[in-house]
């Protein structure tokens, strides 16, 4: 096997000596890898990256809610969202004690509140009509809420989560309505939250919010703690050395805030994030492979399995994916050139990377979509009755076992029932 481009996998020593080939031959394309040293290494930062004793890393698990990844980032000591009883399910299932699983939820049922309820998990209300439902239903508890400080960040509009153009939060200004409701059910707010977006390598917007936060919230007497929120960005354009988001320096103002905030509070909380990608976006490379080659007026297509039902960013947020192609036989690729490299779904937006700039891709290499470790597999579909891929973990000792199996035709199946005709 020849490695076209592989610069970025190389450096990270990701595969551990595992060959791709040999992984595709075993679990079949399009495939998850990931690697569990770089995925406890980026835990590691997090948990790391404030002084503050009483300081949490609560896991965004939609990012990836695979139970091994879980189970991991509990082992690495980090606490858990979840924004539906499914992720609460899975994160159980994953070891996380209930209070260390923080139903951060938007827009659901009185019963979906009450899956969290019942098994003793702190619900965050993200509007003012789902504090009333869950007082009405459960008078004088626990609750936190997520509040909306107006200040809004995100690479692309669909994952900005505050401000004045997003469903999410209650509006800052609504406070007073919501102490009301919370006087009116005696329901003791024991933690605020936020969310301002997704993807922010530089944080002074993240600081904003934050100090945004922490002025409301000494107008809240019982707070146990305060979440900040996620949103901390990773390089997605490695090949051209895309600087890092500087955890240590975002650490540090941190903790001077938190330090600060707790004197004027008067007694110690504790202070939370809630990171998704950060943690498990670098831990994951997308393998799938070339299986045709064409030009379309002018545009060199390059046909492989990596639909946006495998890995959806690129088609929902134009996203960017740095792309390694890998070859079995040793012939190297003489020139680069622009390619568009496309999937198997039929439609027309189904694009992983526009006029790439790549080595020559012949059919049959393998393509590494590096960095999809996050919102990859957890965004996956069955559209196009195509069956979803096998998940692969790379342990520290370098044996790659399965984690997840690919879906077989039958499960296409599996939950329908046919009708008599
Ligand atoms: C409420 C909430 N918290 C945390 C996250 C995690 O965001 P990220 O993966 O960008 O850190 C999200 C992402 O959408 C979110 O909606």
């Amino acid at each position: 096997m020849i490695k076209l481009n592989g610069k970025v996998t190389d450096t990270l020593g990701f595969f551990e000596g595992n060959d791709p080939f040999s992984l595709i031959q075993m679990y079949s394309s399009p495939l998850y890898v990931y690697n569990e040293r770089i995925l406890r290494q980026r835990c590691r930062e997090l948990t790391s990256m404030c002084f503050y004793p009483d300081f949490a890393v609560n896991y965004s698990a939609k990012a990836n809610s695979s139970l091994a990844i879980l189970q991991i980032a509990r082992q690495e000591g980090l606490y858990a969202d979840a924004m539906s009883p499914g992720e609460i399910y899975l994160e159980r299932a994953a070891g996380f004690p209930k209070n260390k699983i923080f139903f951060v939820c938007n827009n659901v049922s009185g019963s979906e509140m009450n899956y969290a309820f019942f098994r003793q998990i702190l619900i965050s209300a993200d509007s003012l009509s789902q504090l009333e439902l869950f007082g009405s239903m459960h008078p004088g508890s626990r609750v936190a809420a997520r509040l909306n400080c107006g200040i809004g960040t995100g690479h692309h509009e669909k994952v900005v989560t505050a401000g004045k153009k997003t469903k999410f939060g209650i509006d800052a200004e609504l406070v007073p309505e919501m102490i009301a409701i919370l006087e009116k059910y005696d329901l003791k707010l024991v933690g605020i939250n936020q969310h301002i977006g997704s993807l922010f390598l530089e944080d002074s917007s993240y600081i904003d919010s934050v100090n945004a936060l922490l002025s409301l919230a000494k107008d809240f007497p019982d707070l146990e703690f305060i979440d900040f929120g996620g949103g901390f960005g990773i390089p997605y354009e490695k090949q051209l050395d895309q600087g890092r988001l500087d955890l240590a320096k975002l650490g540090e103002k941190l903790d001077l805030i938190m330090y600060e905030f707790v004197k004027q509070y008067g007694r110690e909380i504790s202070f939370m994030i809630e990171p998704g990608r950060y943690v498990v976006a670098e831990a994951g490379v997308l393998l799938g492979t070339a299986h045709s080659v064409k030009k379309v007026g002018g545009t060199k297509y390059v046909g492989t399995d990596l639909g946006f039902n495998v890995l959806a960013r690129p088609m929902l947020y134009d996203s960017h994916h740095d792309i390694e192609v890998y070859r079995k036989e040793d012939i190297p690729s003489w020139k680069t050139e622009a390619v568009t490299i496309v999937g198997n779904i039929c439609e027309s937006g189904d694009i992983i990377a526009k006029d790439r700039q790549l080595p020559e891709i012949l059919e049959n290499d393998l393509l590494g979509v590096l960095d999809a470790g996050a919102y990859g597999y957890s965004m996956s579909s069955s559209y196009n009755s195509r069956l979803r891929p096998a998940e692969v973990l790379i342990r520290r000792d370098g044996s790659a076992i399965l984690i997840r199996k690919r879906d077989i035709l039958e499960d296409l199946v599996k939950s329908q029932l046919s009708i008599e005709l």
